[in-house]
Protein backbone atom coordinates (compact mmCIF):
# COMPACT_ATOMS: atom_id res chain seq x y z
CA UNK A 1 0.00 0.00 0.00
CA UNK A 2 1.64 3.47 -1.28
CA UNK A 3 0.92 6.41 1.49
CA UNK A 4 -0.43 8.54 -0.90
CA UNK A 5 -4.05 9.32 -0.32
CA UNK A 6 -4.11 7.16 3.06
CA UNK A 7 -7.40 9.62 4.30
CA UNK A 8 -8.42 10.00 1.01
CA UNK A 9 -11.93 9.91 0.60
CA UNK A 10 -12.95 10.10 -2.59
CA UNK A 11 -15.27 8.76 -4.43
CA UNK A 12 -16.54 7.64 -1.30
CA UNK A 13 -20.26 7.82 -0.22
CA UNK A 14 -20.68 7.73 3.40
CA UNK A 15 -24.25 8.29 5.70
CA UNK A 16 -24.16 10.08 8.78
CA UNK A 17 -27.14 10.15 11.13
CA UNK A 18 -28.40 12.63 13.05
CA UNK A 19 -26.32 15.59 11.65
CA UNK A 20 -28.50 18.08 10.57
CA UNK A 21 -26.28 19.81 13.54
CA UNK A 22 -23.57 19.47 16.28
CA UNK A 23 -21.06 16.95 16.24
CA UNK A 24 -22.97 14.86 13.22
CA UNK A 25 -22.98 17.98 10.89
CA UNK A 26 -19.78 18.67 11.71
CA UNK A 27 -18.45 15.13 10.42
CA UNK A 28 -20.23 15.23 7.61
CA UNK A 29 -18.31 18.58 6.44
CA UNK A 30 -14.86 17.60 7.62
CA UNK A 31 -15.65 14.16 5.70
CA UNK A 32 -16.95 16.24 2.70
CA UNK A 33 -13.80 17.99 2.74
CA UNK A 34 -12.00 14.90 2.40
CA UNK A 35 -13.46 14.42 -0.39
CA UNK A 36 -16.87 12.07 0.48
CA UNK A 37 -20.08 11.99 -1.40
CA UNK A 38 -22.06 13.25 1.64
CA UNK A 39 -25.74 12.09 3.10
CA UNK A 40 -27.06 13.52 5.63
CA UNK A 41 -29.95 12.56 7.99
CA UNK A 42 -32.01 13.95 10.71
CA UNK A 43 -36.29 13.46 11.90
CA UNK A 44 -36.69 17.56 10.82
CA UNK A 45 -36.78 17.96 7.30
CA UNK A 46 -36.29 21.56 7.27
CA UNK A 47 -33.47 21.75 9.07
CA UNK A 48 -31.96 18.74 7.76
CA UNK A 49 -32.42 21.06 3.88
CA UNK A 50 -30.55 23.83 5.90
CA UNK A 51 -27.61 21.85 6.94
CA UNK A 52 -27.59 20.60 3.25
CA UNK A 53 -27.74 23.60 1.82
CA UNK A 54 -24.92 24.67 3.93
CA UNK A 55 -23.00 21.90 2.64
CA UNK A 56 -22.90 22.31 -0.65
CA UNK A 57 -22.60 26.30 -0.64
CA UNK A 58 -19.18 25.03 0.93
CA UNK A 59 -18.97 22.90 -2.57
CA UNK A 60 -19.23 19.49 -1.03
CA UNK A 61 -21.75 17.04 -2.60
CA UNK A 62 -24.65 16.38 -0.13
CA UNK A 63 -27.83 15.15 -0.15
CA UNK A 64 -30.32 15.05 2.92
CA UNK A 65 -32.62 11.97 3.61
CA UNK A 66 -35.52 12.65 6.59
CA UNK A 67 -36.44 9.16 8.47
CA UNK A 68 -36.48 8.21 12.17
CA UNK A 69 -33.51 5.33 12.76
CA UNK A 70 -35.96 4.21 15.74
CA UNK A 71 -38.34 3.10 12.67
CA UNK A 72 -37.35 -0.09 11.90
CA UNK A 73 -39.66 -0.37 8.60
CA UNK A 74 -38.52 3.06 7.48
CA UNK A 75 -35.22 2.21 8.00
CA UNK A 76 -34.74 -0.53 6.11
CA UNK A 77 -36.76 1.06 3.31
CA UNK A 78 -34.78 4.16 3.23
CA UNK A 79 -31.83 2.17 3.05
CA UNK A 80 -32.90 0.31 -0.07
CA UNK A 81 -33.85 3.84 -1.68
CA UNK A 82 -30.56 5.39 -1.00
CA UNK A 83 -28.76 2.34 -2.53
CA UNK A 84 -30.74 2.30 -5.52
CA UNK A 85 -30.88 5.80 -6.23
CA UNK A 86 -27.27 7.28 -5.42
CA UNK A 87 -25.54 3.67 -5.01
CA UNK A 88 -23.74 1.66 -2.36
CA UNK A 89 -22.98 3.47 1.17
CA UNK A 90 -19.74 2.73 1.74
CA UNK A 91 -19.01 4.60 5.32
CA UNK A 92 -21.93 4.73 8.17
CA UNK A 93 -21.31 6.96 11.10
CA UNK A 94 -23.73 6.35 13.57
CA UNK A 95 -24.11 9.45 15.36
CA UNK A 96 -27.73 10.21 16.02
CA UNK A 97 -28.01 10.21 19.87
CA UNK A 98 -30.48 12.18 22.44
CA UNK A 99 -29.96 13.06 25.92
CA UNK A 100 -33.17 13.01 28.86
CA UNK A 101 -31.46 13.68 32.04
CA UNK A 102 -33.53 12.68 35.11
CA UNK A 103 -31.88 10.39 38.52
CA UNK A 104 -32.75 7.08 37.77
CA UNK A 105 -35.40 7.31 40.46
CA UNK A 106 -37.15 9.60 38.84
CA UNK A 107 -37.10 8.48 35.27
CA UNK A 108 -39.80 7.68 33.89
CA UNK A 109 -39.73 4.11 31.08
CA UNK A 110 -40.14 7.02 28.19
CA UNK A 111 -37.09 9.02 28.81
CA UNK A 112 -35.19 5.52 29.03
CA UNK A 113 -36.92 3.89 26.14
CA UNK A 114 -36.36 7.03 24.05
CA UNK A 115 -32.24 7.10 24.88
CA UNK A 116 -32.14 3.62 24.00
CA UNK A 117 -33.88 3.80 21.21
CA UNK A 118 -32.22 6.22 19.26
CA UNK A 119 -28.58 5.84 20.83
CA UNK A 120 -28.54 2.54 20.62
CA UNK A 121 -30.80 0.36 19.06
CA UNK A 122 -31.26 2.80 16.25
CA UNK A 123 -27.60 2.06 15.54
CA UNK A 124 -28.48 -1.39 15.32
CA UNK A 125 -31.14 -0.92 12.95
CA UNK A 126 -28.96 1.16 10.57
CA UNK A 127 -26.35 -0.82 10.71
CA UNK A 128 -28.66 -4.08 10.12
CA UNK A 129 -29.40 -2.80 6.80
CA UNK A 130 -26.21 -1.42 5.86
CA UNK A 131 -24.13 -4.07 6.73
CA UNK A 132 -26.09 -6.59 4.16
CA UNK A 133 -24.50 -4.68 1.10
CA UNK A 134 -21.38 -4.07 2.53
CA UNK A 135 -20.89 -7.89 3.13
CA UNK A 136 -21.46 -8.63 -0.47
CA UNK A 137 -19.26 -5.75 -1.32
CA UNK A 138 -16.38 -7.42 0.84
CA UNK A 139 -15.82 -3.74 2.21
CA UNK A 140 -17.15 -1.06 4.76
CA UNK A 141 -16.63 0.96 7.59
CA UNK A 142 -19.13 1.87 10.02
CA UNK A 143 -18.00 4.24 13.00
CA UNK A 144 -19.95 4.47 16.03
CA UNK A 145 -20.38 7.51 17.85
CA UNK A 146 -19.79 6.17 21.20
CA UNK A 147 -19.23 8.49 24.98
CA UNK A 148 -17.17 8.99 27.27
CA UNK A 149 -19.92 7.30 29.10
CA UNK A 150 -19.22 4.34 27.56
CA UNK A 151 -16.59 4.16 30.37
CA UNK A 152 -17.60 6.35 33.54
CA UNK A 153 -20.96 8.03 34.30
CA UNK A 154 -22.53 10.57 36.03
CA UNK A 155 -25.54 11.37 37.79
CA UNK A 156 -28.51 12.07 35.34
CA UNK A 157 -27.54 10.66 32.75
CA UNK A 158 -28.09 6.67 33.40
CA UNK A 159 -30.27 6.21 30.34
CA UNK A 160 -27.49 7.67 27.98
CA UNK A 161 -24.32 5.83 29.76
CA UNK A 162 -26.22 2.59 29.43
CA UNK A 163 -26.94 3.39 26.00
CA UNK A 164 -23.19 4.24 25.33
CA UNK A 165 -21.76 1.32 26.78
CA UNK A 166 -23.97 -1.15 24.85
CA UNK A 167 -22.64 0.96 21.83
CA UNK A 168 -18.95 0.01 22.81
CA UNK A 169 -19.80 -3.62 22.90
CA UNK A 170 -22.20 -3.53 19.95
CA UNK A 171 -19.18 -2.02 18.64
CA UNK A 172 -17.22 -5.34 19.46
CA UNK A 173 -20.13 -7.36 18.33
CA UNK A 174 -20.03 -5.95 14.86
CA UNK A 175 -16.38 -6.82 14.70
CA UNK A 176 -16.07 -10.31 15.67
CA UNK A 177 -18.77 -11.00 13.34
CA UNK A 178 -18.45 -8.34 10.11
CA UNK A 179 -14.81 -8.11 10.42
CA UNK A 180 -14.42 -11.40 8.23
CA UNK A 181 -16.01 -9.77 5.50
CA UNK A 182 -13.60 -6.83 5.54
CA UNK A 183 -15.24 -4.70 7.10
CA UNK A 184 -13.70 -2.29 9.88
CA UNK A 185 -16.23 -1.24 12.64
CA UNK A 186 -15.06 1.32 15.23
CA UNK A 187 -15.64 3.32 17.76
CA UNK A 188 -15.14 7.69 18.70
CA UNK A 189 -15.66 8.56 22.39
CA UNK A 190 -15.93 12.03 22.78
CA UNK A 191 -15.88 13.87 26.01
CA UNK A 192 -17.36 17.12 26.34
CA UNK A 193 -17.68 19.00 23.50
CA UNK A 194 -19.59 22.57 22.59
CA UNK A 195 -22.66 21.36 20.97
CA UNK A 196 -26.63 21.84 21.78
CA UNK A 197 -26.81 19.18 23.86
CA UNK A 198 -24.46 20.57 26.68
CA UNK A 199 -25.36 24.28 26.35
CA UNK A 200 -27.00 23.97 29.43
CA UNK A 201 -24.10 22.48 31.03
CA UNK A 202 -21.73 25.22 29.40
CA UNK A 203 -24.18 27.46 31.10
CA UNK A 204 -24.30 26.30 34.49
CA UNK A 205 -20.80 28.22 35.78
CA UNK A 206 -20.15 25.62 38.21
CA UNK A 207 -20.42 22.52 35.89
CA UNK A 208 -18.50 24.25 33.74
CA UNK A 209 -15.66 24.64 35.86
CA UNK A 210 -15.93 21.45 36.86
CA UNK A 211 -15.38 19.96 33.49
CA UNK A 212 -12.30 22.35 32.77
CA UNK A 213 -10.40 21.23 36.18
CA UNK A 214 -11.66 17.79 35.59
CA UNK A 215 -10.07 17.73 31.70
CA UNK A 216 -6.57 17.91 31.70
CA UNK A 217 -6.81 20.12 28.22
CA UNK A 218 -9.01 22.96 30.92
CA UNK A 219 -11.48 23.20 28.01
CA UNK A 220 -14.48 22.01 25.92
CA UNK A 221 -13.73 20.28 23.13
CA UNK A 222 -15.00 21.43 19.64
CA UNK A 223 -17.24 19.31 17.27
CA UNK A 224 -14.06 20.18 14.57
CA UNK A 225 -11.88 18.29 16.50
CA UNK A 226 -13.30 15.15 16.13
CA UNK A 227 -12.70 15.04 12.35
CA UNK A 228 -9.53 13.89 12.40
CA UNK A 229 -10.77 10.92 14.20
CA UNK A 230 -13.31 10.08 12.11
CA UNK A 231 -11.27 10.59 8.37
CA UNK A 232 -8.90 7.86 9.91
CA UNK A 233 -11.82 5.45 11.07
CA UNK A 234 -13.29 6.01 7.48
CA UNK A 235 -10.38 5.58 5.08
CA UNK A 236 -7.25 3.18 4.53
CA UNK A 237 -5.58 4.69 6.83
CA UNK A 238 -7.56 2.47 9.30
CA UNK A 239 -8.09 -1.09 7.24
CA UNK A 240 -6.13 -3.33 10.14
CA UNK A 241 -8.07 -1.50 13.02
CA UNK A 242 -11.05 -3.18 14.11
CA UNK A 243 -13.35 -3.05 17.45
CA UNK A 244 -11.46 -0.24 19.08
CA UNK A 245 -13.24 3.38 20.40
CA UNK A 246 -10.67 6.10 19.64
CA UNK A 247 -11.65 8.26 23.03
CA UNK A 248 -11.25 12.34 21.89
CA UNK A 249 -11.82 13.84 25.11
CA UNK A 250 -8.85 15.86 26.08
CA UNK A 251 -7.17 13.40 28.37
CA UNK A 252 -10.32 13.20 30.74
CA UNK A 253 -10.36 9.72 30.98
CA UNK A 254 -6.94 9.32 31.71
CA UNK A 255 -7.17 11.53 34.71
CA UNK A 256 -8.84 10.04 38.10
C1 LIG B 1 -23.69 15.03 30.19
C2 LIG B 1 -23.22 15.20 28.77
C3 LIG B 1 -22.33 14.02 28.39
C4 LIG B 1 -21.56 14.32 27.14
C5 LIG B 1 -21.34 13.16 26.26
C6 LIG B 1 -20.07 13.35 25.49
O1 LIG B 1 -24.88 15.26 30.45
O2 LIG B 1 -22.82 14.67 31.02
O3 LIG B 1 -24.28 15.32 27.87
O4 LIG B 1 -23.16 12.89 28.31
O5 LIG B 1 -22.17 15.26 26.35
O6 LIG B 1 -21.23 12.00 26.99
O7 LIG B 1 -19.64 12.14 24.99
Amino acid sequence: MTTDNLFDLTGRRVLVTGSSRGIGLALARGLGRAGAELILNGRNSGTLQKSVESLKADGLQAVGKCFDITDENAVIETIIAIESDLGPIDILINNAGIQRRFTLLEMEKTAWDEVIGTNLTGAFLVSRAIAKGMISRKAGKIINICSLMSEVARPTVGNYAAAKGGLKMLTRAMTVEWAPHNIQINGIGPGYFETEMTKPLRENKEFDSWIKSRTPAGRWGKPEELVGAAIFLASRASDFVNGQILYVDGGLLASV
